[in-house]
């Protein structure tokens, strides 16, 4: 195993979603994407970004109170979008969610380190830091692990 980061700055929201749409068109059917950063830090822009790939972007609002929301593509795959904000650690998300959504789709997960240590090995972290000096700047870490 071998971790590969790979680090972009974008300057606008249009750019984060760019850099997301290019990242889906990446993605195998059974992935999950973790997505970490503060508050308003630009997750769920780039969850936007991923569902433009997908033509489902009109469809996407976080999903606070639920939890996961699924959405279904063309193909009958699955998109599931959780936001694990509100939960205390992964063994309520076991006891609310469960992990049988992992292997069933593609999974994106907003402050997905919360539920870190149950993730699969194959899991992609998205990190997305704000700029201190320019309010619309990100640095955006994408690592994941190839063999
Ligand atoms: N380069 C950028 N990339 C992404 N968003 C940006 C950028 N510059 C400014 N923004 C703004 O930052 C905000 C990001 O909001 P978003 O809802 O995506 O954050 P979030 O990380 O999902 O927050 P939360 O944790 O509250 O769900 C938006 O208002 C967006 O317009
Ligand atoms: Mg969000």
């Amino acid at each position: 195993m071998e971790t590969i980061n790979e680090e972009y700055i974008c300057k606008s929201e249009t750019e984060t979603k760019k850099l997301a749409y290019n990242f889906a068109k990446r993605l195998n059917k059974d992935d999950i994407v973790v997505l970490n950063g503060e508050l308003g830090a630009g997750k769920t822009i780039f969850v936007q970004g991923i569902a433009a790939y997908f033509n489902i972007e009109n469809q996407i609002s976080s999903p606070t109170f639920t939890i996961v929301n699924e959405y279904t593509l063309n193909d009958g795959s699955s998109i599931y979008h959780f936001d694990v904000y509100r939960l205390e650690d992964s063994n309520e998300f076991i006891s609310k969610v469960g992990t049988e959504y992992f292997d069933q789709g593609i999974s994106i997960i907003e402050w997905g380190d919360i539920i870190k240590d149950i993730l699969p090995k194959r899991t992609i972290y998205v990190n997305i830091e704000k700029d201190n000096l320019d309010f619309n700047t990100r640095k955006i870490v994408i690592k994941r692990e190839v063999v």
